[in-house]
């Protein structure tokens, strides 16, 4: 058995720090459940002297999850650590991650101080840290950009006061993953008293490179990586989770394992992009909605022959069903309705299926790769309007600084006009609850995502809409220059599917 390599989440912690990222108390519990049947050995819950929020939502997590190790941040500053302390006061797995920066930038400008004086103050925060708790995590931060000697010094006498995690942030993403993996031997090298505690990676993103970097530290000796769901975190984010965990699985020569539950990172993930408000890059690795759709011919012709020949990972590996495209102009009916189904398409009439079938053969004729949303846009416009049941007759938003965003809108439901007045946080949530008002479905937004192609303030907006119905995921699509009516179009649009 491989050495076993331990999944430090910083989702709610690092992660939430990205405005506009911000949870409640509910869906900070929410996520940490998933995080815990995720199967994360510690779970970073927060930096409880930020917030009285921030410190309640501790509190709640530590009364229900008790699996995992429940982390809370600290500066090296006693207050912090009291606070921290009192915050984990419930859990029952518990660990204090406290630290200081440790770079010329951060000793001269952050601290204006000395390499010595900080060296004393690390100490002490970890003396402190250690009256409260046996787990106590140190951070160098901006490791990343510390000379090796003097990080060893530090590392050295901070293990020496009791540190049993020695975390090596590259706090502003700036290494390659040639000098962090040469960082973390050489502590693993210079350290004396190195084998007392495991050196964890704890990566930013700012050149891209964050997953090669802690891959980097994890091959020179690191044993416990700091990453988040889908790699959200401030600025360009931090080390992707799904990302090592599925390199560590899948590369035999990344000599640990993990205790992950692969299988659930696919819905971790889209829950984590749904409560954060975070949509996820296309081509995002591991759980991008084109991560395994294969649409080249000669893709597609591989994967046939053998999955492997394309695929390095199982979809169903990850949590998702089966995305590869098989689909050529030489593919039958029932191939299609295989794919529409897995897109959420199940209760297709056989003239619909029809119809989706010549529209799928004239565009595989046209156009090589017939990616998942050229399948949801076959089907949704599929419904000509004259078909569709559901029809926006009329929309009218009244919204802007100081006033409350209101939406008047008049649909055609099966021939008859019915019309709502509602009120939002904005103009499309507005829409939203006066459509709903006439829809009398329970549904909820999966995902809402809006696209620019020339980011021009007179393009057209494209506006792609999941909604869930009696644990149905129905897709809607819809482009305007107004935004607002091309999203209350896509609304409707994902609704027609299942009114
Ligand atoms: O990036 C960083 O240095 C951090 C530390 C506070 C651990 O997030
Ligand atoms: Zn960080």
């Amino acid at each position: 058995m491989s050495e076993k390599l331990y999944v430090f989440d910083t989702t709610l912690r690092d992660g939430e720090q990205v405005p506009g990222c911000q949870l409640n108390t509910l869906e900070k519990i929410e996520v940490a459940k998933a995080l815990d049947e995720l199967g994360v050995d510690i779970l970073e819950v927060g930096f409880p002297v930020s917030s009285p929020g921030d410190f309640n939502s501790i509190v709640e997590i530590s009364k229900i999850i008790v699996r995992p190790t429940l982390c809370a941040l600290t500066r090296a500053v006693e207050k912090d650590i009291e606070v921290a302390a009192d915050a984990l006061h419930y859990a029952k797995n518990k660990r204090i991650h406290t630290g200081i920066g440790t770079s010329w930038y951060h000793i001269t400008h952050k601290f204006n101080s000395t390499q010595d004086e900080i060296l004393q103050r690390a100490i002490a925060c970890v003396k402190y840290a250690k009256k409260f708790v046996e787990e106590v995590e140190f951070y160098a931060e901006d490791a990343g950009r510390t000379e090796n000697e003097y990080l060893a010094r530090v590392v050295e006498a901070v293990i020496a006061a009791g540190a049993t995690v020695v975390n090596i942030p590259d706090t502003t993403g700036y290494c390659t993953p040639d000098e962090y993996g040469t960082k973390i031997r050489f502590l693993k090298e210079n350290v004396k008293n190195i084998e007392k505690a495991i050196i964890a990676t704890h990566c930013h993103n700012d050149l891209g490179m964050a997953t090669a970097n802690t891959v980097s530290g994890v091959l020179n000796g690191a044993r416990q990586v700091e990453v988040t769901i889908n790699g959200i975190g401030e600025r360009a984010g931090n080390t992707a989770l799904e990302e090592v965990v599925m390199a560590a699985k899948c590369r035999k020569d990344i000599p640990v394992h993990t205790d992950i539950n692969t299988q659930n990172i696919y819905r971790t993930s889209r829950l984590v992009s749904t409560l954060m408000r975070m949509p996820i890059q296309p081509n995002k690795a591991i759980v991008g909605r084109n991560a395994f759709a294969h649409s080249s011919g000669i893709h597609q012709d591989g994967v046939l022959k053998n999955r492997e020949s394309y695929e390095i990972i199982a979809p169903a590996e990850v949590g998702i069903n089966d995305s590869s495209i098989v689909l050529t102009a030489r593919s039958g009916r029932h191939a299609l309705q295989h794919h529409l189904e897995r897109l959420g398409y199940n209760h297709l009439k056989p003239e619909q299926l029809d119809d989706a079938y010549r529209k799928f053969l004239k565009l595989a004729d046209r156009k090589k790769d017939i990616t998942d949303d050229d399948l949801r846009v076959i089907v949704g416009v599929g419904q000509t309007e004259a078909q569709r049941r559901l029809k926006l007759k009329y929309l009218q938003v009244v919204c802007g600084k100081s006033s409350i965003p209101m939406a008047t809108v008049q649909l055609n439901i099966d021939g008859e006009i019915c019309s709502a007045t509602a009120s939002g946080t904005g103009p499309v949530d507005a829409s939203f609850n006066a459509i709903k008002q006439l829809i009398h479905r329970k549904v909820t937004l999966e995902e809402y995502l809006v696209q620019v192609i020339t980011r021009g303030s007179n393009d057209i907006g494209k506006v792609h809409i999941q909604i869930e119905n009696k644990g149905n995921i129905y897709y809607g699509f819809s482009a305007n220059t107004d935004v607002v009516t091309a999203s209350a179009e896509a609304f409707i649009d994902a609704l027609s599917k299942i009114v």
